[in-house]
């Protein structure tokens, strides 16, 4: 079926970058347009894009700038100068794989290319991106087919348009579900940014899908009640043996969803995949400021309040009913983990 994509978290125009400011959703729509990597960086530090697959896709634009604004600026020491802002782009997040998977990329091509590289670097930038809303367009499909029966969805985060090159992986299963037929879905608020709440219930209501919120601690009362037959979330970073990085409060959803009965499919493109990292227990866990939730009046010199904030956590693949990836599904990961999905 062909997709009208309506939300676009990146845009590349006349040798720009548009970047939708996710911090002001969905109050305000804005887009802040940026000429080089070091800006594009911060706006990945400060959350104005965020999601793994976006996070890839707008370094690998970032990349693009730097090569754009040094080569033109002096094309005799334009390479060192896009080699720092390639590590100051790689210091800007540390979970979500598919960053360095794209500055990977972006870093082997820039290695072949010797005059004129920049067109060549846009061009990249552009494919990566593209290629990762055919994947999510092929997953949406994959995953619906494995939904068919399903009358309730619960999603936890962002894993749509919002969080990648659009469409969406864990919305774009539920995007695609819901157009064979309605269920009901349910998005978690998902404390302490708020992206079901900003973002999730706002992205599906801009393709006309109905959705209801609940509170992260309704989770539970949800699930005991048979109202979700499946959650649905994206991923960070999946290790070789099955385990994923997401969310935090993913692990929490899968504990509760083995005990009700409830299954868990994670649905992420294989830019995801990490397979060098055998477990999730190698995985690095991004912490975030504590005022992300911590009431002002604590943060004072010598509060004896303070807050811990891990912002991703890591659920066994012994807990994941199914992985969907744009080379295929792989049902229960805990057997084999998902070294079958590695073309290398
Ligand atoms: O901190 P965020 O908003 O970048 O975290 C995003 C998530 O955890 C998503 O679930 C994940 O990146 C998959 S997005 C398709």
């Amino acid at each position: 079926m062909e997709q009208k994509l309506n939300v676009h978290a990146l845009v590349w125009q006349d040798q720009k970058l548009s970047v939708l400011d996710q911090r002001k959703l969905p109050e305000i729509v804005h887009y802040q347009v940026y000429v080089t990597a070091p800006e594009v960086a911060e706006a990945i530090k400060t959350m104005q894009v965020r999601g793994a697959p976006a996070l890839g896709i707008a370094a690998a634009y970032a990349v693009a700038l730097s090569v754009q604004q040094h080569y033109q600026a002096d094309n005799s020491a334009w390479r060192q100068q896009v080699a720092t802002e390639i590590k100051l782009l790689a210091a800007s997040r540390p979970t979500a794989v598919n960053l360095f998977w794209a500055l990977d990329m972006m870093q082997a091509k820039l290695e072949q290319l010797n005059d004129s590289p920049v067109t060549a670097m846009i061009a990249l930038a552009q494919e990566i991106h593209q290629q990762d809303i055919a994947a999510n367009l092929k997953m949406g499909e994959l995953g619906a087919d494995i939904l068919a029966d399903a009358q309730g969805l619960l999603t936890h985060c962002n894993a749509g348009a919002l969080a990648t090159g659009g469409y969406g992986t864990a919305l774009g299963v539920i995007r695609s579900a819901y157009q064979r037929q309605a269920r009901r879905i349910y998005a978690d608020e998902t404390r302490p940014w708020l992206q079901g709440a900003r973002l999730t219930v706002w992205e599906l209501a801009q393709d006309n899908i109905p959705s209801t919120l609940i509170a992260d601690s309704a989770a539970a009362m949800l699930m005991k009640s048979g109202q979700v037959d499946w959650i649905i979330v994206g991923a960070d970073r999946i290790a070789a043996n099955g385990d994923v990085a997401n969310k935090i409060g993913t692990y929490s959803l899968a504990v509760l969803a083995k005990y009700h009965g409830v299954k868990l499919m994670v649905v992420a493109p294989t830019s995801t995949i990490d397979f060098a990292r055998q477990s999730g227990d190698a995985i690095a866990i991004e912490q975030r400021a504590a005022s992300e939730f911590l009431p002002a009046c604590y943060a004072h010199e010598d509060s004896l309040i303070t807050a811990w904030n891990p912002v991703f956590d890591v659920t066994p693949a012994a807990l994941i009913s199914v992985i969907v990836t744009e080379r295929g599904a792989v049902f229960n990961p805990a057997e084999k983990g998902v070294g079958e999905l590695n073309d290398e």
